[in-house]
């Protein structure tokens, strides 16, 4: 059903048809475990170049590990620590070019050079951060960061 690959064509068609299907993935589904498991499946499949996607919840003002696709990843990470603990922090995507030259980055996976977090609100609070890690230098364009933006909006509308 879902066998999309990325960038086959063109970028921009890719990235709508993810959202759509997307959309049709989450359609009825309330519990939110459901939800980010097949949210960090579909784009784990659709992007090229990646080797970590996932999710970490806010609770108990700390970053907790949700449902993601890659190797063992850390399981907690403080506000304003990190990429993530960042995006908490600022409040806004966080599109790391060379991980390498962030401080205080966290490393997961060694592989990892470059990192996209969007932060997620519900209910207008920090709902948690979509992670995405990639073992290429500077992955992540503003394109990405774009459609990677509308994807978090739609998994928010289905926290309201
Ligand atoms: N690199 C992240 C930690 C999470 S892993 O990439 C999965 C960070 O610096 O916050």
């Amino acid at each position: 059903m879902f066998q999309v690959k990325a960038y086959s064509g063109n970028k921009q068609e890719d990235y709508q048809l993810l959202l759509k299907q997307l959309k049709a993935l989450l359609d009825g589904e309330t519990d939110e475990t459901a939800l980010l498991s097949n949210a960090s499946a579909l784009l784990k499949q659709f992007l090229d170049e990646v080797n970590w996607v996932g999710f970490y919840v806010w609770k108990n003002e700390e970053l907790v590990l949700g449902p993601f696709q890659g190797l063992p990843a850390c399981t907690r990470i403080a506000y304003g620590k990190g990429v993530c603990g960042t995006a908490v922090k600022e409040r806004t995507t966080q599109r790391i070019a060379d991980v390498h030259q962030f401080p205080g980055h966290i490393a997961c996976d060694a592989a990892s050079s470059s990192e996209i977090v969007v932060p997620i609100f519900a209910n207008g609070d920090i709902y948690g951060v979509l992670d995405i890690d990639s073992p290429i230098t500077d992955r992540f364009d503003e394109f990405d960061q774009k459609y990677l933006e509308e994807f978090v909006t739609i998994i928010e509308e289905h926290l309201k």
